[in-house]
Formats: C-alpha cells, structure tokens, sequence
C-alpha cells in the first residue's frame, strides 16, 4: 500500500528524473522494454553481471543498452520515499512510458504491481531476442511464443521509429546477401549506396539512425521508411514482404493516431509478460543487485 508520499514520488519520480536527461538514454530505455520477452518484465534486464555470471544487460546482441544511471537516479528517489515498496520492473515500465512521452509518444496508462526476479542470464537471450535478420513468421513465432499477436508485433517494432544501429545489426544486407552480389534487392538502392558509405566493409563505422528522417521523434515515419524499401533492419523491411503485416504498415503512414494508441496497448501487453505478483520474486532496492 503507498502512503500519500509514496504515491507522490511513484507518480512523478521517474518522470522527473528523466526529463533533464539526454535523449540517446531516453531511447535507450525504451529499447530495455523488449527485454520482457527475454525473461519476463521483472526487471532482470537492470541486474548487473558478478563474477559467476553474465547477466542479460551484457549479452552479446544487447552492447549499446544503456541509461541505466536514469533508473537509478529514480529508484533511489522512490527508495527514499517509500522503502521497499516499488519494484525495479515497475519504475521500469513507467520509465518507458515517459520516455517514450517525451520524445513525441503518447502516453498512457502502466499498470503497476509487478515484482522483481533475481535471475538474469545473457544465454536465455537466444531464441527469445528477436534476430535482425528476422522474417514474419520468425517474429511471430517469438512474440506469439509470449502472447502477443502479429498486429501488436508490428505495432512494437514502430519503436524502430527512433534509435540507432550498428552497422554489424544490417551490414549482411549491403555485403553478403544471398547470391545478388552482396545487397539486399529490397532495399532501395539509394539508401543502400548511402548506408554503404556510412558502413564501410572494412573500416571505422558509427551507429546509424533507424529513421534517418526524424530520429529522434516518436512519430509514423518508420513505417513510411519501410513502404519506401528504406527499413534498416532486415525485419523491419519483412514487415512490407507479407501481405497483412504490410497493410497494417501502409495503413500506419496515414493514421499516426492510430499507430499511438496500438503501440501504447501493444505496450500494456508486453509489459504484462511473465510479471511477477504476490510472494513470487522481490523488491529489489538496488536494481543492478539481487536483493
Ligand atoms: C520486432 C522485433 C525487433 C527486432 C528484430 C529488434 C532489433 C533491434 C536491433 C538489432 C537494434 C539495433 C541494436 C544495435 O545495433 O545496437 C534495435 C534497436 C532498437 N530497438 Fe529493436 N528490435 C525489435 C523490436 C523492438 C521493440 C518491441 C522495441 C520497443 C518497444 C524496440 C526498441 C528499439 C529501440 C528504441 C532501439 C534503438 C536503441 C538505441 O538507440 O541504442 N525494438 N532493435
């Protein structure tokens, strides 16, 4: 049960401690949330390796999670307010809310009340992260696999909306693509030559933005990209390969409202898989430790 400044630091804590932040965390934190279909939301995407194990946080596919300082920043605030009461996994999804708010997306309602799992395990990420290299019916058999649907998959992977890539996260589709001479022919061969430059076959080579347009807006223009053969990611550009998954898309180019409110309920639903209630699990008081 929150006491009345429990309720006012749960409220408004994480919001206030990630507005001043900028916005790489923010993005960053919003990408943490595809974790729950690695091990649950139970916030074991936030526990820190020890030297008998490899935590989730630093799996191989995972290397540019970060802003974990911002979930930090909010818990001890709660813990302050109310010890012990907040789990990590709720601050986490309501950081993802406002994250997710204050780059342009719309904001919704988190459900609250999840605990917290001790175990987290870099090796349970395969099979259960989505691959970049992914087709439809791989997508949905992982998101399936949790009990999401095709329609709140394509809805998520608009979070593509924002954010950056390693080159390594596309480079088999401009190098060494089956047998068309190395490039993807479905992409468009002028975003091709230009992620070509960006992405050296050999050479130094930064992060990329997912939507060269508007990177840092929460808005429809990744699935504009994606009708245009400019998605980054192989399973981005999957989503205009099948028919259904490709009207939802062309049909999000043109209604950015509804694409916010599918994604914020896509959102409710995956932040609901294998939540932790009642005597299951903690409440950890220091996210990156188990407590
Ligand atoms: C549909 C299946 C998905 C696949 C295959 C996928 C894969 C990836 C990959 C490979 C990257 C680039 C990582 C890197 O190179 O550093 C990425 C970035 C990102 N993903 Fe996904 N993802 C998927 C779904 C989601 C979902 C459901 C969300 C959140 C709701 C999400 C949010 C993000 C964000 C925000 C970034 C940018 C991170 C940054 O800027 O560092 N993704 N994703």
């Amino acid at each position: 049960m929150l006491d009345s400044a429990c309720l006012v630091a749960f409220i408004h804590g994480p919001g206030r401690m990630i507005s001043p932040t900028p916005t790489r965390s923010i993005i960053v934190i919003i990408d943490a949330c595809l974790w729950c279909v690695v091990q649950g939301c139970d916030g074991s995407v936030l526990l820190d390796s020890t030297p008998g194990n490899q935590a989730e946080k630093d799996a191989a596919p995972n290397s540019s999670l970060r802003g974990f300082e911002v979930i930090d920043a909010a818990k001890t605030r709660l813990e302050q307010a109310c010890y012990g009461v907040v789990s990590c996994a709720d601050v986490l999804a309501f950081a993802a809310r406002d994250a997710l708010a204050l780059v342009g997306g719309s904001s919704y309602q988190v459900p609250a009340g999840r605990r917290d799992g001790n175990v987290s395990v870099a090796g349970e990420t395969n099979g259960n992260l989505p691959p970049p290299t992914a087709n439809v019916n791989q997508l949905n058999q992982i998101f399936g696999s949790k009990g999401l649907s095709q329609a709140q998959m394509v809805a998520l992977s608009g979070a593509h909306t924002v954010g950056m890539a390693q080159c390594s996260s596309f480079s088999s589709r401009l190098y060494s693509y089956g047998t068309n001479g190395g490039k993807d022919p479905s992409m468009d061969p002028a975003y091709l030559a230009t992620l070509s430059t960006q992405c050296p076959q050999s050479g130094a080579s930064q992060p990329v933005a997912m939507d060269p347009v508007t990177p840092n807006t929460f808005d429809t223009n990744y699935y504009a990209n994606v009708a245009a053969n400019r998605g980054l990611l192989a399973s981005d550009q999957a989503l205009l390969a099948d028919n259904s998954t490709a009207a939802q898309v062309l049909g999000y180019t043109t209604s950015p409202g509804t694409f916010q409110t599918d994604f914020a309920s896509a959102m409710v639903a995956m932040g609901a898989i294998g939540v932790l209630t009642g005597n299951q699990g903690t409440i950890r008081t220091n996210c990156r430790v188990v407590g």
